[in-house]
């Protein structure tokens, strides 16, 4: 066979040669790949016999992979500020491809007006670290507040600095949410608390002037019934002298009525001037006329000494009085009556005082109607009132910011509890 011309061998030789070259030229590419995507655990460099095997460090392929999948927004840079590297969650905050953050100044994830911050938080040297705030430019073109933490390294004597980017819309919006939440409950409270305040001055108002002008239509009918008595009784026959009597009661039972409403009325306005109260001092003091009023009862006490509270005296006293009275009258009946006063710690700032007695009871199912107007579980023959003592003791307690309740058994005494401030 014919020897090839010299020239054409040549050219064979180049094409062989260039395909060569094209051929480790893919595989040099796929290698990259490779390390880039952390496809490749080790590389085996050299020629045969000489081979040496780098091993491409695990840690560092499982912190990529961590880094790509991060739900923080996360970049490398260069010394002056290059963006070298950037991940999907950085792309995705910016609205724009990790391939075309790269290279590109860091200056251009903000505008104008977040540039200083963001320079100021980017400017950390190796081994230093800093932590704020600022705002990207998102997709639209919308600021996107992210909290923006930055680290330098040293890397063969190479500044990198990494930055680390979470965005705050969410938070920022749950916040703005709380916050008008907050504003609507706050106007809701006030629109509120500025109608109860009217509906109670009117209340107040209105039960005021009731009193007052049902005493002079009262005056006249115990007036009248009582000179209907006293001018007419010889005509008038026995019957009508009792319905005149009845008149002349029932007038004289509504005027008293009156009296405790006109009272109630007044603690419901009184001013209250806090001080220290020794409400042992107090209870001594009441029981002491209680005794001078009905010095033939026996009633055992038992006061423990020092409790103090801070309150208005003469209200606090109201309270103490009406307790006392009512143990005092509903042990009327009783052999061996004791009235006890005590107090103990109630958690907090607060002191929890008790009024317990002996006497007839109640009915523990009605402990809470004791506390309103006019009610009463005795009957007025077998012990009397109006009903109107506890209602002021409640009213008196729940403006000084405390709370009062009852427990009782028929037949088995009472205990009314009360929580009051403890003094400063
Ligand atoms: N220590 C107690 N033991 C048993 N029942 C009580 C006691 N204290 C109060 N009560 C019940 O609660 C009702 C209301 O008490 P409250 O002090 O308001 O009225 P009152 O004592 O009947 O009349 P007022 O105090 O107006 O003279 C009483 O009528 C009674 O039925
Ligand atoms: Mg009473």
């Amino acid at each position: 066979m014919p020897r090839p011309p010299d020239g054409e061998r040549e050219v064979r030789a180049l094409r062989a040669e260039l395909a060569e070259v094209r051929e480790q030229l893919r595989e040099a590419h796929e290698t990259i790949e490779m390390i880039r995507s952390g496809g490749a655990e080790s590389l085996v460099i050299g020629p045969p016999g000489q081979e040496q095997i780098y091993a491409l460090a695990s840690a560092d392929r499982t912190y990529r992979l961590l880094v790509e999948a991060m739900n923080e927004g996360a970049a490398t840079l260069s010394a002056d500020g290059i963006i070298l590297d950037a991940n999907p969650r950085l792309a995705a905050m910016t609205g724009r491809a990790a391939a075309e953050l790269i290279g590109t100044p860091v200056t251009g994830l903000v505008t104008g007006g977040q540039l200083d911050t963001l320079c100021w938080l980017i400017d950390v040297g190796a081994g230093g670290s800093s932590r704020g705030e600022v705002e990207l430019t998102g997709p639209a073109g919308e600021a996107v507040p992210v909290q923006l933490a930055t680290s330098g390294f040293d890397l063969g004597g190479t500044l990198l600095r990494c930055m680390v980017l979470t965005d705050l819309t969410a938070q920022r919006d749950a916040e703005a949410g709380i916050q008008a939440l907050n504003a609507e409950l706050e106007a809701r409270v006030q629109q509120r608390t500025a109608e109860l305040v009217r509906a109670n001055k009117n209340m107040e108002a209105f039960s005021y002037s009731i009193a007052h002008d049902l005493r002079a239509p009262l005056r006249a009918m115990t007036g009248y019934s009582e000179a209907l008595l006293e001018d007419c009784g010889d005509l008038l026959d026995e019957s009508c002298r009792r319905y005149a009597a009845s008149i002349q009661a029932a007038s004289e039972r509504m005027a008293l009525l009156i009296d405790d409403l006109l009272q109630l009325s007044r603690i419901s306005r009184a001013e209250i001037t806090a001080t220290t109260v020794d409400l042992s001092a107090e209870v001594a003091a009441i029981v002491a006329e209680l005794r001078s009023a009905e010095p033939g009862r026996r009633v055992r006490l038992v006061i423990q000494r020092g409790v103090l509270a801070a309150g208005d005296r003469g209200l606090i006293r109201t309270v103490l009085q009406n307790l006392l009275e009512n143990a005092w009258k509903f042990t009327a009946k009783r052999e061996n009556a004791t009235i006890e006063f005590g107090a103990a710690a109630a958690g907090g700032s607060k002191i929890r005082c008790h009024v317990r007695d002996n006497g007839a009871g109640f009915d523990p199912g009605y402990a809470d109607m004791l506390f309103q107007p006019f009610q009463r579980l005795h009957a007025a023959s077998e012990f009397p009132g109006t009903g109107i003592g506890l209602a002021s003791v409640r009213q008196v307690i729940q403006r000084h910011g405390g709370e009062v309740w009852a427990e009782g058994a028929p037949g088995e005494g009472a205990t009314f509890y009360l929580t009051l401030d403890l003094p400063t």
